[in-house]
């Protein structure tokens, strides 16, 4: 468009000078201020369009350099290019489908999907099959990873048909879920629980939690612990029995204070990695958080407020009135929670011998790297601001209006 405009500029002073000469004297001079105006007008405009693009170029690049895989899904869509554009379906679900069905019954778009998906092992077959059934009766879509290999033995379930079976030896939770929940594969669940097997449900009501997950705007949540579970590892997630829900803890004992204006983990945004649910943007950062290598899962848990989409202190929260028991049954598939130590907050120590003593040298060797990994990247990407930094602007904010105004929880 620019170019036009300039062609059009070089264009007319000539045609008009042939035109004035016959013209009055007057009207020419007047022409002439005319033209130079528009000439300087134009002039104007193309500098403005040449520091438009370039900046735009400049912010396009930087942005490259922050999205590596948006570039990734760029080239993709080069890739694509052979197929005409209306068939292109970039996303799937985990809803079985008939065969033989006539009606082609489609993904009914007007009803809400869940998923539940727990690593799972024969030996917690019956407590699973608990779990199963509370979840089926409000059409919970049940996958389940099957770390031990034995699969066979659930097919008596009546359940175990309809359900999502995926075998690998010796692998943990989140190694599962890193490969077969991807965001564009579970893009049609609202919610995503993604449990250990070890969970009492005698008093956890699937739909229930859900509504006040909604109604609260949760993006993470998790269900209260039963104060007698055998494995509590930090308060804020132990069941508090007067109320629906907490967002935090008040604790002025231990090494972290927990006040009104903790910002963070262990005393608000955060839930424990043996029974997370998470909304679907949540599910879709958290996914990427996770890392493909890292397959224990330490360390992952106190950066999961960062994928709330929101205040994680808001958009984080344990429901009370819906709770689970954590029975602690040591198995692999939920090594993700069996942490011990952890100097803030921590309840117990692990008493007795740990002939996994191996697995846990491991995840702790796991929780450097994440941990070294997460400074790393937060050191590399300077565009990158840590809402919940003290000298945040958003922590500022947060910090005002939490002493102006009342406290919610
Ligand atoms: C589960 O699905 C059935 C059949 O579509 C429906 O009748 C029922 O209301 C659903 N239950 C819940 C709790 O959504
Ligand atoms: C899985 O681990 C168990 C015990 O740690 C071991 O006995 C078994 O051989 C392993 N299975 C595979 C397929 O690696
Ligand atoms: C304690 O845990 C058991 C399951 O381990 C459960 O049946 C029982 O109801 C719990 N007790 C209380 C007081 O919640």
């Amino acid at each position: 468009m620019s170019m036009k405009t300039f062609k059009a500029w070089r264009w007319l002073p000539r045609k008009k000078t042939l035109l004035s000469d016959a013209g009055p004297h007057g009207a020419h001079g007047f022409r002439m201020r005319q033209l130079a105006f528009m000439g300087f007008v134009c002039i104007a405009m193309m500098f403005i369009v040449y520091r438009t693009t370039n900046y735009q170029y400049q912010q396009t690049e930087i942005d490259a350099k922050r999205h590596p895989f948006d570039s990734i899904e760029n080239s993709r869509t080069l890739e694509l290019n052979r197929l005409p554009q209306g068939i292109i379906q970039a996303r799937s679900d985990l809803e079985l489908k008939p065969l033989w069905s006539r009606t082609r019954d489609k993904v009914d778009d007007s009803t809400n999907h869940n998923l539940l998906a727990i690593a799972a092992g024969i030996k917690q077959k019956h407590n699973v099959d608990s779990i199963a059934q509370k979840f089926l009766a409000e059409n919970f879509t049940i996958m389940l990873f099957h770390y031990d290999g034995n699969m066979n033995s659930w097919w008596d379930l009546d359940w175990s048909n309809k359900a999502i079976h995926i075998v690998a030896h010796n692998q943990t939770k989140w190694w599962f879920a890193k490969r077969f929940l991807h965001p564009d594969i579970v893009s049609i669940y609202d919610y995503i629980f993604l449990w250990d097997e070890d969970l009492g449900v005698r008093h956890f009501h699937p739909g229930r939690y859900l509504k006040i997950v909604k109604a609260e705007r949760f993006d993470i949540s998790q269900p209260a612990l039963d104060s007698n579970s055998t494995e509590i590892h930090h308060r804020i997630t132990i069941r508090k029995k007067t109320k629906m829900y907490h967002r935090r803890i008040y604790d002025s004992r231990g090494f972290t204070k927990c006040t009104s204006s903790s910002m963070g983990p262990p005393c608000t945004g955060w839930v424990e990695g043996m029974a997370p649910v998470f909304s679907r943007s949540a599910w879709r950062c958290a996914w990427h958080l996770i890392q493909n290598d890292l397959v224990h899962g330490w360390g992952l848990d106190m950066k999961l407020g960062y994928c709330a989409q929101g205040d994680r202190t808001k958009r984080v929260g344990i429901i009370d009135s819906e709770y689970v028991v954590h029975q602690g049954i040591q198995t692999l598939g939920g090594a993700s929670a069996k942490k011990v130590l952890n100097k803030d907050g921590s309840l117990k120590k692990r008493s007795g011998v740990d002939h996994r003593a191996w697995i846990r040298r491991q995840s702790t060797w796991e929780l450097e790297v994440f941990k070294e990994r997460w400074e790393k990247a937060v050191k590399e990407d300077t565009s990158w601001i840590d809402p919940y930094s003290r000298n945040s602007w958003f922590n500022i904010f947060a910090r005002t209006r939490k002493i102006r105004g009342k406290r919610r929880w």
